[in-house]
Formats: C-alpha cells, structure tokens, sequence
C-alpha cells in the first residue's frame, strides 16, 4: 500500500513532521497542567520536551517503523502549531492502532483536532491497511471523548478505576472503528445534509 505523502492537508490544517523549530510551541502545549490533566504523563520540563521532540525528528515515514507516528498539526492560514495527533502500533497482527491527540488550549472549540483526527483515521485505513483504530481515554476526559464520538467511534469499554495513574485510580474509556464501518461512513457522508443536487 502507499505510504502517504507529507505534507497532509485538509480543510483548514497543515499535518506535517515535527522539525527541530517545533520546540518553543511544544513546550508550550506540554508543559500546561491543563493539557496532562488526563494523560500518563505530567507537565514536561523544558528539557523532557527536548527528548520527546528529538525522538519524533527520528520519524519519517508513515510505515509505523517505530510503531508510532505523532504529525505536527500546523493552521494552514499562519503555520502555527496548533497541537499534534498521531498513531502508534497496538498490533501487527490484528492490524490495530491507537490513535491520539493533544491540542493547545487557545485553540479548543473550533473542531482542529476533530478534523485532524479525521484524516488520520483515513491515513490508518486507507494508507496503512489497519483493520482497527481505537481510542483510549481517561473516564473524566469529557473533552477526548467528544472527539472520538463526532468522529463515529463506538464506546466499546468502560473500565472502573482499573488504572493507577499518578496517584489516583482513574477509568478508562476504550472507543473503537473498524475499517468497513470507516469506509460505509465515507459513502454514507455525501448524503449528510441532503440528497446530491440539492441547493
Ligand atoms: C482532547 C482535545 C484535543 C479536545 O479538544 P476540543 O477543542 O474539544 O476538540 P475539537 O478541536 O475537535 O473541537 C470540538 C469543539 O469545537 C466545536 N466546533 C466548532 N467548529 C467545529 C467544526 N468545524 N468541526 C467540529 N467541531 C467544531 C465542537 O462543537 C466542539 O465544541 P464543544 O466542546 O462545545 O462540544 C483537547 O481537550 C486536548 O488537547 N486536551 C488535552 C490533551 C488530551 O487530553 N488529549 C486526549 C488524550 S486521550
């Protein structure tokens, strides 16, 4: 199958590698409490975010050779970093990965990360040939979980304080889209709003 071909556009974004540039709005996304509120990982130091980029810089391809692949998401009209989303490989062999997304608050409320998230949904499935995309989130993660259900995600599980996640036992939510239910959506979308050759 064809690998993708970066950079990635849609409607109103830019979806691209990280570049070594990237640091100072990274560091501003990943070191808010806000942000980690409801990940695994806490406010990153300056020099903590250095590492997580340096390990994307080392990212380039779409083949999920290092099992994950996060892509900057850039505003197509200014290229400010808006936040990323990525996949990373649950299984090969059942061809299953997890998607994710992280955004910076200024920049909540307009759908980005829905509409990034879409396309990476299409990269999973169309480029990649996954089989299954899931998302996983914190019970409490209100804001996660309505990106996973515009983007027609089924709740499939609803753990209870199943994970010890700095210092609290938090749930987990696990939301999930096979390909075929994907691709019925893509046909099915045309119609939303109307029949073709309506005005
Ligand atoms: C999770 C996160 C990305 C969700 O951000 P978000 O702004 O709620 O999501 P979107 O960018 O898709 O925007 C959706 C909102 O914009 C509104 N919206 C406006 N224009 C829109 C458009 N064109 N398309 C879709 N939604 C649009 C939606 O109605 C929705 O509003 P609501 O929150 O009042 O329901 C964000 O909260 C975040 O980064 N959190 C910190 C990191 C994190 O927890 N990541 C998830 C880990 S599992």
């Amino acid at each position: 199958m064809p690998p993708p071909t970066f950079p990635i556009t849609t409607r109103r974004l830019v979806l691209r590698l990280f570049t070594a540039d990237d640091l100072d709005a990274l560091w501003r996304i990943q070191s808010r409490e806000d942000v980690t509120r409801y990940l695994y990982w806490g406010p990153r130091t300056r020099q903590e975010v250095e590492e997580a980029l340096a390990d994307r810089l080392s990212w380039t391809a779409v083949d999920l050779e290092h099992h994950r692949l996060v892509l900057a998401v850039t505003l197509a009209a200014t290229g400010e970093l808006l936040g990323d989303v990525g996949l990373h490989l649950v299984s090969q062999e059942h061809r299953t990965v997890e998607l994710g997304y992280i955004f910076h608050p200024d920049h909540a409320g307009r759908g980005y990360a829905t509409e990034s998230a879409r396309e990476m949904l299409r990269v999973a499935f169309e480029d990649l040939g996954m089989h299954r995309v899931i998302a996983r989130l914190d019970g409490a993660n209100t804001a996660s979980a309505g990106v996973a259900e515009r983007l027609g995600m089924r709740r499939e599980a609803h753990f209870v304080r199943n994970e010890y996640v700095r210092g609290r036992w938090t749930d987990e939510l696990v939301y999930a889209l096979l390909a075929d239910e994907w691709r019925s959506a893509q046909v099915a979308e045309p119609f939303v709003g109307g029949l073709p050759g309506d005005a």
